[in-house]
């Protein structure tokens, strides 16, 4: 149906061999590819981040709170312009969303004044996002975290292989969360991580991941024990085998796949120069490297999205919105003003994502602009 889709998977024959050996191996779920993939990524993060391969990015979102004792009573900052994923997890724990707003309307992630406003007596947590892959100020941001004593997560769903003065996203905070959803740089279909510096944070939401037991199956099939001890309440959170299979394969493409997203993005900034349409995060700190997830831009004040949307999927290319905003769900009605938060209701107002992904050709990136720029 799309000429130029929003998102295409990278996938060859490594990944359909790699399920094909893990499916004739016999062994199907927290095997030696789950172990595999949770010490590659550790070693791709470095830092000292330790890794668990879990279900989805939504599941590591709720082991963090799990693990870091959030709870009824508690608040939660998030930023405003997110993906509904950080509300819900927090709101499913009992604790409350607070939204803070954009930096500005180039730096489209939380700052640490944004944060800041949004921290009372009763804030446990700040939960940031790197949105579309371009990390946040994590030094400030940890240090004003320390400062006010309160616990921070990494929602790191956009940004595997985004680092900040040479340290990993995802390995600043107390919990990093990955998403490995299709459309993500790091593709399975559904999976997730969690990684932490904390040996304690680790063995907790090893236990949440599954059932608090202290022996797995593998174990008991390795003749390594015979029973086990559930130490303490916990779920199934697992990843299987076939999962962790392609994520090993994935996770090797992640470097160039994350540098040709660059060299895409680049090109639509410079085919966008001086049209009228801005691409937030026009000039990224020396020591910040992004991970290009996706192509965000703010269409003039006056364009009318919907047509351009409409124009655009007329001509064959898809495009999206990242994000719908809270005050508009069904379930969050009434409990937020885009008032409070303008910058990012402003963003989510006048934002269009448009395609990106490393198999992307250069001819497709120009065909996207052209189209834009007819469409508006
Ligand atoms: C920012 C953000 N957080 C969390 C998630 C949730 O991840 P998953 O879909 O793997 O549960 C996503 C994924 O779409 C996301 O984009």
């Amino acid at each position: 149906m799309w000429k130029i889709q929003l998102f295409k998977l990278n996938f060859d024959s490594r990944e359909v061999d790699a399920v094909r050996q893990t499916v004739e191996s016999g062994w199907l779920t927290m095997g030696e590819r789950i172990t595999d993939f949770e010490s590659g990524f550790s070693t791709y993060l470095g830092g000292g981040a330790q890794s668990l391969a879990v279900a989805n990015g939504t599941a590591a979102l709720h082991m963090a709170l799990l693990a870091l004792d959030v709870g009824p009573g508690d608040e939660v900052v998030i930023p405003a312009l997110t993906f509904v994923a950080d509300a819900n997890a927090v709101r499913l724990v009992g604790a409350k969303p607070v939204l803070a707003d954009c930096s500005s309307l180039d730096d489209w992630n939380m700052s640490v004044e944004t944060i800041e406003r949004c921290i009372t007596p009763k804030t446990k947590a700040v939960m940031i996002v790197h949105y579309a892959g371009y990390p946040c100020d994590m030094p400030s941001i940890v240090d004003l975290c320390r400062r006010r004593d309160v616990r921070l997560i990494e929602d790191v769903a956009h940004a595997p292989g985004a680092s900040v003065a040479g340290r990993s996203c995802g390995a600043w905070g107390d919990i990093g969360c990955y998403s490995f959803f299709s459309n993500k740089n790091l593709s399975i279909g559904e999976g997730g991580m969690v990684t932490s510096c904390s040996a304690e944070l680790i063995q907790r939401m090893k236990y949440l991941r599954s059932h608090g037991m202290t022996t797995l199956t593998l174990d008991r099939h390795k003749g390594r024990a015979i029973t086990y001890d559930v130490a303490e309440p916990g779920l199934n959170y697992r990843m299987d085998e076939m999962r962790a299979s392609i994520g090993l394969v994935q996770l090797d493409k992640l470097p160039t796949g994350n540098a040709r997203r660059k060299d895409l993005t680049d090109r639509y900034r410079s085919n966008l120069a001086g049209s009228g349409i801005s691409m937030p995060f026009s000039s990224l700190p020396a020591d910040s490297v992004s991970a290009y997830h996706i192509l965000p831009v703010l269409l003039p004040k006056d364009a009318d999205r919907k047509a351009v949307i409409e124009n655009m999927k007329a001509k064959g290319i898809q495009s999206s919105i990242h994000y719908p905003p809270f005050w508009n769900f069904t379930a969050y009605a009434g409990q937020y003003s885009p008032d409070d938060t303008p910058v990012a209701a402003e963003i989510c107002e006048r934002e269009l994502t448009l395609p990106l992904y490393p198999t992307m050709s250069d001819e497709e990136v120009d065909l996207v602009t052209t189209s834009l720029l007819e469409s508006l």
